[in-house]
């Protein structure tokens, strides 16, 4: 029983562990706000970019379109809120922002 208690302990204590350690933000995506409204595993204001990684998988043209999402903005592909466009946005960085999303 004490044995059952204590690993039931450590396991959950290994959970947390594992779940700071999971994927953090990149810097790019604080430094552009985008925290502010999404977060890797779940909805905030947007869509958690981890759903968008699995909405858009296999899709060739998925890079393009959020490239696009990003820059300008836009709307109805997950509700009625609107993303805001990002107009001082580097083409890098929206790079970088992109292969993260759906890379994860
Ligand atoms: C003010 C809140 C807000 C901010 C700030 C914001 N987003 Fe969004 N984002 C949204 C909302 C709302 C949606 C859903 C739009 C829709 O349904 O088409 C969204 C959708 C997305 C999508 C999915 C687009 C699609 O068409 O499937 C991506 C990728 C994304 N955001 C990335 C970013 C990045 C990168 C940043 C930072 C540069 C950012 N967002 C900043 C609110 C925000």
């Amino acid at each position: 029983m004490k044995f059952t208690i204590v690993s039931m302990i450590t396991a959950a204590g290994l959970l947390v562990a594992g779940s700071a350690l999971a994927t953090d933000m990149p810097a790019v995506a604080k430094k552009n706000n985008c925290v502010a409204c999404h977060a890797i595993d779940k909805k905030v204001v947007g869509p958690s970019w981890a759903d968008v990684a699995k909405k858009y998988k296999g899709d060739a043209g998925a890079a393009a379109h959020l490239d696009e999402k990003i820059s300008k903005g836009g709307k109805g592909v997950w509700g009625p809120m609107p993303m805001p466009p990002n107009p001082k946005i580097t083409a890098e960085e929206r790079k970088e922002l992109v292969d993260f999303i759906l890379g994860l």
